[in-house]
């Protein structure tokens, strides 16, 4: 078959937009740019890629389908379609059963919202938790943490926010189990007292991604289900980062037992395509027509490399390697927090792994300079490190790579955080 080859940088020439770095190629964990430089990629191109980049079973699905047909309006059904529900119901949690599609995190959060509005009729509220990230459409992005100077606010729906715990900066030095009694407490009182008419949802991720990667005591999830049942409001578990294998399983709500009534998915399941969606307890009302149908929403490219992905995560027992993986480098860091002062607290579960840079143990004050530092000593030394530039406190590095990285390339990452944490310290004696 004749094609037309990738681009090359010949074309480009002259036209370099941006002091970014332009990637070119990617293979399983690494990634290229234009010069030719390696990198081993702890971003998974931000978290999206569990199972690594352009896996050929992924490519070779996606290739079938533009072959047969590339775009299906959702008027009509088609066979990618089927495919997928059929597999996602096979590893839904629970009784979630009733799946939408998306070709984004943050729509298929409003399709999610959207759900809880049209099942709690009459609700004019939704919660949302401090430092929530849901995406940036224009829903999303004012369910998300405070933005600064936000130009959009004033044709955005607004949300109530409540304070959830963040064990390792607790408030008032509390026990983190206190901590997390006392934000339960808040949030049924946001639910009775703090909002003008009925919640419809309570929205919010499993482990906080953008905002900061802040895990709860586990005491936490099992008591918003509980608040949620008892007010009759709909719990929304936002797993785009947390669902396909990122957490050691298939699901955060898998590892938190707990069931929510929507699970919003993305990133992972699309195995590089844009691919998003919902999954939805069997009991709730589905949308009725032109409630929510989107042009590309069912792009049967992305729902067939949907299929492949999955059965490849499946096939390959990434939840178990993440499991592994994610234990091998928690351990690393743990023993290098031993050397090195900068590391405040090591975060896992699975590949699901941070640590927060303080310049003081004692005070725990943010490194945030540091933190940069991390990221550009380590692109000098190909390595891609995660950061946390927006929200949050701006100190947090991510060690979040494809689920299948390989030992050597993750011990290789390590070693280089090792020795640019090396570096940091004996700049600043
Ligand atoms: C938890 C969470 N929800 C939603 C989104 C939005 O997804 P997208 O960027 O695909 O719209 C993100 C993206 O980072 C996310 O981390």
């Amino acid at each position: 078959m004749s094609g037309k080859d990738a681009f090359t940088t010949e074309e480009v020439a002259g036209l370099k937009s941006s002091d970014k770095i332009t990637l070119v190629r990617a293979r399983g964990s690494l990634v290229w740019d234009d010069t030719g430089k390696e990198y081993i990629d702890c971003t998974a191109q931000a978290w999206s890629n569990n199972l690594g980049a352009n896996d050929p079973r992924v490519v070779e699905a996606a290739i079938a389908q533009t072959r047969e047909m590339m775009h299906i309006r959702p008027n009509f059904d088609s066979l990618p379609r089927r495919a997928l529900v059929k597999k996602l119901r096979e590893i839904a949690p629970g009784n979630l059963n009733q799946i939408g599609f998306a070709l984004h995190g943050s729509l298929a959060g409003e399709m999610a919202m959207k759900l809880a509005v049209k099942n709690r009729p009459g609700a004019q509220n939704l919660i949302v938790l401090q430092d929530g990230y849901h995406g940036r459409s224009l829903a999303t992005l004012g369910a998300s943490w405070p933005h600064p100077n936000n130009p959009f606010l004033p044709i955005q729906p607004r949300f109530t926010r409540v304070p959830h715990p963040y064990p390792y900066r607790s408030r008032l030095g509390m026990d983190p189990e206190m901590e997390s009694q006392l934000c339960l407490g808040l949030l049924e009182d946001a639910i009775v007292k703090g909002v003008d008419g009925p919640v419809a949802a309570v929205m919010m991720e499993p482990i906080q991604g953008n905002g900061g990667h802040i895990e709860f005591p586990r005491s936490y999830y099992k008591g918003v289900r509980e608040i949620c049942d008892r007010h009759g409001i709909l719990f929304i578990l936002d797993e785009v980062q947390t669902g396909f294998g990122r957490m050691g399983t298939m699901w955060a709500s898998e590892y938190y037992d707990v069931l929510p009534d929507i699970i919003v998915f993305g990133k992972g399941v699309g195995g590089g395509f844009p691919l998003a969606g919902i999954l939805a307890d069997d009991r709730l009302t589905w949308f009725d027509e032109g409630e929510d149908a989107l042009t590309f929403g069912h792009f049967p490219v992305s729902l067939a490399a949907g299929v492949a992905t999955i059965e490849a995560i499946q096939a390959d027992n990434l939840c178990a390697k993440a499991k592994e993986s994610g234990e091998y480098a928690t351990q690393r860091l743990l023993e290098m927090q031993k050397r090195h002062k900068l590391i405040g607290e090591v975060r896992c579960p699975g590949l699901m792994v941070s640590f927060e840079l303080v310049t003081d143990r004692e005070k725990k004050t943010p490194a945030r300079h540091e933190s940069q530092e991390v990221y550009r000593l380590g692109v000098e030394r190909g390595v891609l490190f995660g950061e946390s530039r927006y929200a949050g406190l701006g100190n947090l590095i991510k060690i979040k790579p494809p689920l299948d990285i390989e030992r050597p390339l993750l011990a290789r990452a390590l070693d280089v955080l090792d020795e640019v944490l090396g570096i940091i310290e004996e700049n600043v004696k």
